[in-house]
């Protein structure tokens, strides 16, 4: 993807890797960042961190804040190019749980309906030239303390592929970051304090998009990505049962 001179929508981009890439993208010549989320603090934070972010509140679970986002965009920054569908959450849960269902749709809302209507939107009206899907190790080895979320990322993996196939004729190349576990408050704070910071993932991102490359990974996604099931199933046991 090119990168720079781009007008760049991170949603979740107040904190996390959705910061990050912000942060790295307003480094490349002529970029504008604009960011969204649904706490008004975390996205002053965010402008107090780095003052030439623009930011924007608001809940992508539902279509009619996703309908409103992207009349905001054509209306007041119609020269949005990138669209990097980021926002995301992890529900630690188990179908006897009582409240299973209602935390699964909210994660589905997020982190599927979401990628998918925004696409729709800005396709037909931004004159978009790249989309850019974050999904994840998971979406090929599901942990099952995480059950949904695996499936989301397992969808927009599969999802991410078709549309850089159908986005051709409109001339959007599309992009999908597979980040392996990193140090963000995904899930809730604490979870993920073991993993690597995101810093190192950033870089490993924009060197491989420099490379002209469309599917970016790090450490062992790389091999996951491409693995078959006699790499998978001993991964998933790993994951899951600790062998
Ligand atoms: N960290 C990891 O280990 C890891 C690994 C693989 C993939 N990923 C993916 O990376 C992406 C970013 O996650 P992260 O690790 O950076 O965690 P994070 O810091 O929790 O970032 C998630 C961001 O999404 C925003 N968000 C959540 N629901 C939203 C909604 N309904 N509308 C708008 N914004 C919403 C959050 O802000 P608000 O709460 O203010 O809305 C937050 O800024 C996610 O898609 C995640 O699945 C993360």
């Amino acid at each position: 993807m090119q990168l720079n001179g781009n007008k760049i929508l991170i949603t979740g981009g107040a904190t996390g890797i959705g910061f990050a890439l912000a942060e790295r993208f307003l480094r490349e010549d002529d970029n504008q960042v604009i960011v969204c989320g649904r706490r008004a603090e975390a996205l002053a934070d965010a402008r107090r961190r780095l003052p030439a972010l623009v930011t924007r509140v608001s809940d992508v679970s539902t279509a009619a804040a996703r309908e409103e986002l992207v009349r905001w965009l054509a209306s007041e920054h119609p020269d949005t190019s990138v669209l990097v569908n980021n926002a995301g959450i992890q529900n630690w849960m188990t179908p006897s749980d009582d409240d299973f269902f209602a935390r699964a749709r909210q994660e589905l809302a997020i982190n599927v309906e979401a990628p998918l209507h925004l696409s729709e939107l800005c396709l037909k009206q931004l004159r978009l030239r790249t989309i850019v899907n974050v999904t994840s190790g998971l979406a090929f080895v599901p942990f099952v303390k995480v059950p949904v979320y695996s499936a989301t990322k397992a969808f927009l993996h599969s999802f991410t592929l078709a549309l850089r196939e159908l986005a051709k004729a409109a001339d959007v190349e599309v992009v999908e970051l597979i980040p392996p576990a990193l140090n963000t408050d995904l899930g809730g704070k604490g979870l993920h304090d073991h993993a690597p910071p995101v810093s190192g993932f950033i870089d490993a991102v924009f060197e491989q998009l420099e490379a002209g490359k469309v599917t970016v990974t790090y450490a062992h996604t790389e091999g996951l990505s491409r693995a078959g099931e006699d790499v998978l199933a001993p991964a998933f046991e790993r994951l899951n049962r600790g062998r």
